[in-house]
């Protein structure tokens, strides 16, 4: 019989309970759904709900029923008994039958409805940890790429076509900036995450004498989640981890996008490591990027995860709904693939191999038009004339088949007279990435103190 069964003529359904039960995931949140009950009867002993010697068997049980579970000597996968219908019955039927009676005490001035709510929080508490460790981690991989590579000079795009050149370390610790807003993202969610729902009850809180915060200091909280109905009901934190999670996608998806782009052979500017890329089983000369495109394409994946929690919670009436019980499977599913993501991915980079890229072609140098604009704007043109001046220049170039660098002095001149023998030192690729000066540009002084920077931040010390 369920532990709730004193209202109940007849029992569930076992197809119902099969339909309703949450074992076969929640089972996940056992370590959290102990130290929860070791601390709310902690609390209850303090003021003297339960006794001291009560107390300690309810903790000793509980300790042991981790043991159990830990060990797997404690299956939780049993949705044919009612204490099957999820990780709270369960622990809680394991508790009564070990420790008899006594047993019973644990759930004074507690429900399930706050007890869940602060597992989860227990549990994103975790996470958090993990994911924030799991990026700095791969930001590490990226600086010491950026380090590796960092004279190395590649074509900067917008729209995807050729802008203008950039340094590839530049271009590597954008993805550096990306990843830190992520953290930050992260740790902000913390502070909302770190409140603790526990003393709300069902939604009414309790004519026990508890003490809220006693418990939720135990538990390692920095405040209290208030209003006891909000308590209960609130679900944002997992939204806006979930939020965290699928921006830090996108961002490793647009990484991973790039990575692809690079190493087709259109391209050759990358190689992935064989270790990361698989062959095709009917075409001998492939070498795929598939774990760059996993990545891409499980970002779909956790936005899903998002939009199924938001849609969940979107019209729900206060307070508690078992609705919410679908919260779990988007929240693990979000948390084991931005951790495997990230962890791969740090790999997928240490194995990389960049190229140098070719500006030799008819046509590349046309990525330096910029540079002649701003050398007529120092001769003193407005910034327009120079633009539409080198734009019928470069009309020439492709008309003609020239590069910027093989044109004579006296051609120049014929498009503008501020043109002068010293341009041909402006059509370099090198030239123009010293001449830039402002901070955060590509040059190779800010590159350079970019690097430094999060070596020092990333505490990389080689
Ligand atoms: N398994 C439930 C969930 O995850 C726990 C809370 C159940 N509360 C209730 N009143 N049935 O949402």
């Amino acid at each position: 019989m369920p532990l709730w069964n004193g209202r109940f003529k007849t029992r569930l359904d076992p197809r119902a309970l099969r339909f309703s039960s949450s074992l076969k995931f929640d089972r996940r949140l056992f370590r959290e759904d102990i130290a929860g009950s070791i601390a709310h009867v902690a609390m209850l002993a303090r003021k003297k709900i339960v006794s001291p010697s009560d107390a300690k068997t309810i903790q000793r049980g509980l300790r042991q029923i981790s043991r159990e579970i830990e060990s797997g000597r404690l299956a939780l996968d049993a949705t044919q008994r009612f204490e099957g219908e999820d990780i709270h019955m369960a622990i809680e039927a394991r508790l009564i039958q070990k420790i008899g009676d006594i047993g019973g005490k644990l759930h004074t001035a507690r429900s399930r409805n706050d007890q869940i709510a602060l597992d989860e929080r227990l549990y994103l508490r975790g996470s958090i940890h993990t994911i924030i460790r799991l990026i700095a981690q791969l930001q590490k991989a990226i600086v010491i790429k950026a380090d590796r590579y960092k004279d190395l000079i590649v074509p900067g795009y917008t729209h995807l076509q050729r802008a203008q050149p950039i340094l590839l370390a530049h271009h590597l610790l954008s993805y550096i900036s990306m990843l830190d807003r992520d953290r930050e993202r992260f740790s902000d969610c913390m502070d909302r995450v770190n409140r603790s729902p526990l003393g709300a009850g069902a939604l009414a809180g309790t004519s026990f004498p508890i003490d809220r915060k006693y418990a939720a200091r135990k538990l390692g909280f920095g405040s209290l989640i208030e209003n006891s109905i909000d308590a209960v009901s609130d679900r944002d934190v997992q939204i806006e981890f979930l939020c965290c999670c699928a921006i830090t996608m996108m961002h490793l998806s647009r990484f991973a996008e790039v990575l692809i782009i690079w190493s087709s052979t259109e391209w050759n500017f990358a190689e992935i490591g064989d270790s990361y890329s698989t062959g095709s089983s009917i075409m001998p000369q492939k070498k795929n990027p598939d774990i760059a495109e996993l990545v891409r394409g499980k970002t779909g994946r956790v936005y899903g995860d998002l939009i199924a929690l938001l849609t969940i919670m979107k019209g729900l009436p206060l307070a508690y709904n078992r609705d919410m019980q679908e919260d779990k499977e988007p929240l693990f599913d979000a948390v084991d693939t931005l951790s495997g993501c990230l962890d791969i991915f740090a790999s997928m980079l240490d194995g990389m191999k960049f190229k140098p890229v070719k500006f030799d072609q008819p046509g590349a140098d046309l990525i330096l038009a910029t540079e002649l604009a701003d050398y007529l704007v120092t001769k003193g043109l407005p910034f327009r004339k120079a633009h539409s001046i080198v734009g019928r220049l470069v009309v020439f170039c492709i008309k003609k088949k020239r590069a910027l660098k093989d044109i004579s002095l006296k051609e120049y001149r014929q498009y503008s007279r501020r043109f002068d023998k010293d341009i041909f030192r402006f059509i370099d690729l090198r030239t123009s990435l010293l001449q830039k000066r402002s901070t955060g540009s590509t040059s190779p002084v800010e590159v350079g103190r970019a690097i430094r920077r999060w070596k020092s931040r990333l505490r990389i010390f080689r």
